[in-house]
């Protein structure tokens, strides 16, 4: 072979190659491309009414590459899936681990269900896997997955231990985000070897053992809402601990928190709340000069506060509620001159609060001093504080009148005087705080009538002055309340509301008086969730998808508001300008000495809650009531309505609760069939002049004879009438709490309940986004 010829022949071999190469990419290229229309048919094939945005994706274009969500490197592989939020259900995709390169997988904000695919495992490429707020269950095993730097399994269902995905998956993993499921095991030792582990959230499963010795080299560790045991051992903050951001509350660790904790010197945020530690609070945690909030609340700490804890001079949230501190408010919380919350509720406390200083702290603007025994009149000092937004004084012994001078805190949003010895009338001058949103004067003595200036208050939406010695009529001035929540609601979006553990507390007052026997729900209240609700509805958004509109079912996310004026000494007739209370959404008017006929107007409101029951109502029952097509409760027992009971109210398909009792002139039949067919005998009690059409009669008096007993058709009828009557009372439970007398007792929280109502909790927030 000559020169030329030789050099010829090489330049052929390098082109052949390079014809190979080529054609090799290209047919991986179309293999790429055809695992990906695989997903959008999978895509599609399970979610055939809303799809996300993998529908726009061209099946003509040559590769995937340019399509929404898909990324590749410079060969045309596929490097990236972004999928978050697409409205993608049904099982995961089998057939990632096809695309060899993969690195970024997010499928998080969706209802994918079932378990994780086997091949998943197969993506050893992996290092982005966010699959947070699905509905995937069964265990998790990731060992393949070598390369993960990033894993956020958040709010899914995944259950059993996840001890033996390590040390396989650790060598790389950064960010380990698990919480919110249902697993389990025991988590210690399991973390040792991730050399590079920063950021590590196992809150709320169901984690049980000691707690994982090495979390301090981390930069944040959470195990909130776990069951872990044992002690924090003093070795437990070593000279290098790194951490930022530590939370364990809510478990069952006990002795003493170790003073080494002043090794932590970047710590940030320290949560301890909810667990039964003891003795001294260490001195240490005034040398965490980065410290912003400390949370050491429902533990068994001692009543000193150390002094050192005064150079913390960031702090701005400290809560050492429930505690049992007793006798007076420890003086040197008036030093914390920084704060902006303070919470010490349920720690017995009693005297008065003026002499401690708290109400001179200059930047409070959350108070919470509810369940002690403070006695003597509300300090009139309150009225100077300059930024107070949150006052909660419940649960107290407070007496004498509710000062004046409380209407000049220009900025309060939410006032909470409930279970006290108030007296005398409510001031007229509460009608200055135009940026209330909450007003709770529920059980004391208050009398007089309601003061017409109340109608001011235009951010007010919830009301609650059940239980008093109020009389008079209702002023037709206070429906103008509440008529422009909205520059309360935008200020406060512009604004971090970081809340304490007393949220809880404050949801549990919320809920109407009525809904007492749900008090068992009281107990899954955690308070991350409470946290998360309460961050909404302070910024104004809904929770409950409600009828805005009550000729269509057209739902929508508004903030539900309430006037609850329930046992009480009032009189006359309810003013018809109450239609015009746009957000009014649960009216209670019962036990009182109303008189005259319903309006008709309250037809126009977003009521889903009517209880008027026990007061001395004439009249035909309004009609228009049918047209309330989200009512679930309408109570107007105990009254003396007559005519015809509307046979249109057949049409409610949402009652759950109704009663018409003890209403002797009320006439008419109870229709066979349709809504109001489904409800017993004691909802029509002492009604002499109604009659059951013979069908519903025969239903409500006679047993069915037993060939007729198709016991599934039975359990299945009783099942979804159960679950109807159920969810919007959960529902108005997960935004209002439950106003109950086991409120100032020590509950601990049964952890196995939480992920059923984070659940709820997602359902309702999913459904809502859906329908808007
Ligand atoms: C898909 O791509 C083909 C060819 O590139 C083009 O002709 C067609 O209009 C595109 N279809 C859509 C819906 O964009
Ligand atoms: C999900 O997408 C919808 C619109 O498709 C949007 O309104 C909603 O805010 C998104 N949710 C999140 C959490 O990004
Ligand atoms: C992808 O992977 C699955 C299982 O891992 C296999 O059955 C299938 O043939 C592969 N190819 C495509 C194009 O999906
Ligand atoms: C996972 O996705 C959720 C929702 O899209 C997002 O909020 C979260 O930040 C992501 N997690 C990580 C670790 O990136
Ligand atoms: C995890 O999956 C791998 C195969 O992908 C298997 O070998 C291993 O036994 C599994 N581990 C557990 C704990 O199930
Ligand atoms: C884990 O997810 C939860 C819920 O999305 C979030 O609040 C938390 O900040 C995340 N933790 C980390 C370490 O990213
Ligand atoms: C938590 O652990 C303790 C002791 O191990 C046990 O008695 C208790 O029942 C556990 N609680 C829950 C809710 O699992
Ligand atoms: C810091 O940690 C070391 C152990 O590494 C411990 O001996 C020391 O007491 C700790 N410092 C403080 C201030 O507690
Ligand atoms: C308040 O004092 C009474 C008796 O004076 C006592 O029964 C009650 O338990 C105390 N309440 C609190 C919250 O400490
Ligand atoms: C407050 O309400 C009263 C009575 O309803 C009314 O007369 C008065 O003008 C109102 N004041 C202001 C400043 O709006
Ligand atoms: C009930 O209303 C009727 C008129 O509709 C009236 O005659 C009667 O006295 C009322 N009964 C009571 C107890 O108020
Ligand atoms: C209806 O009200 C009456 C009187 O308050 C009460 O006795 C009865 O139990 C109530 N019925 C229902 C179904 O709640």
């Amino acid at each position: 072979m000559s020169e030329k010829e030789a050099a010829l022949s090489s330049h052929v071999v390098v082109f052949l190659l390079f014809l190979i190469f080529v054609a090799g990419r290209g047919i991986t290229g179309l293999d790429e491309k055809e695992v990906v229309v695989k997903l959008k048919h999978f895509l599609q094939s399970n979610n055939p009414i809303y799809y996300g945005r993998y529908a726009g994706w061209n099946e003509s274009d040559p590769s995937p590459c340019w399509w929404s969500g898909v990324t590749c490197n410079d060969d045309g592989l596929v490097t990236g899936i972004d999928l978050s939020n697409s409205s993608i259900s049904g099982t995961m995709f089998v057939g990632f681990s096809n695309l060899t390169e993969l690195e970024h997988l997010d499928l998080s904000e969706n209802t994918i269900e079932g378990g994780l695919p086997p091949d998943l495992n197969e993506c050893g490429g992996l290092r982005y896997l966010n699959l947070s707020h699905n509905l995937l269950d069964g265990e998790v095993n990731l060992t393949g997955l070598v390369n993960l730097r990033v894993v956020d399994l958040t709010s899914n269902r995944f259950e059993g231990e996840i001890r033996a995905n390590f040390p396989a998956m650790c060598a790389n993993l950064v960010l380990l985000n698990i919480s919110a499921n249902n697993l389990a095991g025991e988590i210690a030792g399991s973390f040792d070897e991730c050399p590079n582990l920063q950021y590590l959230d196992l809150s709320t499963n169901k984690f049980t053992g000691e707690i994982w010795k090495g979390f301090a080299k981390l930069r944040e560790f959470s195990v909130a809402e776990n069951n872990l045991t044992g002690e924090i051992l003093l070795e437990t903050f070593p000279s290098n601990c790194a951490l930022e951001f530590l939370d364990l509350s809510s478990n069952n660790l006990v002795g003493d928190l170790p003073d080494s904790i002043a090794n932590c010197s970047n710590l940030a945020f320290l949560n301890l709340w909810n667990n039964r530690l003891a003795g001294a609070i260490p001195a240490g945690i005034g040398e965490l000069s980065k410290l912003r909030s400390l949370f050491l609340g429902s533990n068994g700490f001692d009543r000193k506060i150390p002094e050192k804890l005064l150079n913390c001079k960031e702090l701005v949230f400290l809560d050492l509620s429930k505690n049992n501190f007793g006798g007076e408010i420890q003086g040197i919380f008036g030093r914390f001159v920084t704060l902006r919350l303070l919470s010490l509720h349920e720690n017995g406390y009693i005297g008065g609060i003026e002499s401690s200083g708290v109400l001179k702290l200059p930047e409070l603007f959350r108070l919470d001093l509810s369940c002690n025994n403070f006695s003597g009149d509300l300090p009139v000092e309150i009225a100077a504080m300059p930024k107070i937004k949150y006052l909660m004084l419940a649960y107290n012994d407070f007496s004498g009148s509710i000062p004046s001078e409380f209407g000049s805190i220009v900025g309060l949003q939410a006032l909470d005087l409930s279970y006290n010895r108030l007296t005398g009338r409510i001031p007229p001058e509460l009608g200055k705080l135009r940026s209330l949103l909450w007003l709770m004067l529920a059980n004391n003595r208050l009398s007089g009538e309601i003061p017409p200036e109340i109608g001011n208050c235009s951010s007010l939406l919830w009301v609650n002055l059940v239980g008093n010695r109020i009389s008079g009529r209702i002023p037709r001035e206070i429906t103008r309340m509440g008529r422009d929540p909205n520059p309360t609601f935008q200020a406060n979006r512009r604004e971090i509301i970081v809340a304490g553990s007393d949220n809880c507390l404050s949801m549990k007052q919320w809920l109407p008086m009525k809904y007492q026997d749900l008090s068992f729900i009281n107990t899954v209240l955690t308070p991350k969730l409470c946290q998360a609700i309460w961050n909404k509805i302070w910024k104004g958004y809904g929770i409950i998808p409600i009828c805005m509109d009550s000729t269509s079912q057209v739902r929508t996310l508004t903030i539900s508001g309430y006037m609850q004026l329930t046992e009480n000494l009032l009189s006359g007739e309810v003013p018809p300008e109450i239609g015009k209370m746009q957000f009014l959404s649960i009216l209670h008017l019962g036990d009182n000495q109303l008189s005259g006929r319903l309006p008709a107007e309250i037809a126009s409101l977003p009521l889903f809650d009517i209880d008027v029951s026990n007061n001395l109502f004439i009249g035909q029952i309004p009609s228009e009531i049918s047209l309330l097509q989200c009512l679930s409760r309408l109570d107007l027992s105990t009254n003396n309505f007559s005519g015809e009971l509307p046979t249109s109210l057949n049409h409610l398909s949402e009652l759950n609760q109704f009663n018409v009792s003890y209403n002797p002139l009320l006439s008419g039949v109870v229709p066979a069939t349709g809504q109001i067919s489904t409800f017993g005998s004691d909802s029509f009690m002492g009604d002499p002049l109604i009659s059951y059409s013979s069908y519903s009669f025969y239903n409500s008096y006679y047993p069915p004879p037993s060939s007729f007993d198709d016991s599934s058709v039975v359990r299945r009828g009783t099942s979804r009438r159960t679950v109807a009557f159920w969810i919007p009372f959960i529902v108005s439970f997960l935004v209002f709490g439950v106003a109950s007398f086991v409120l100032c007792l020590r509950i601990r929280t049964p952890v196995f309940i939480v992920n059923r109502i984070l659940t709820i909790e997602n359902f309702v927030t999913r459904s809502g986004d859906h329908r808007s």
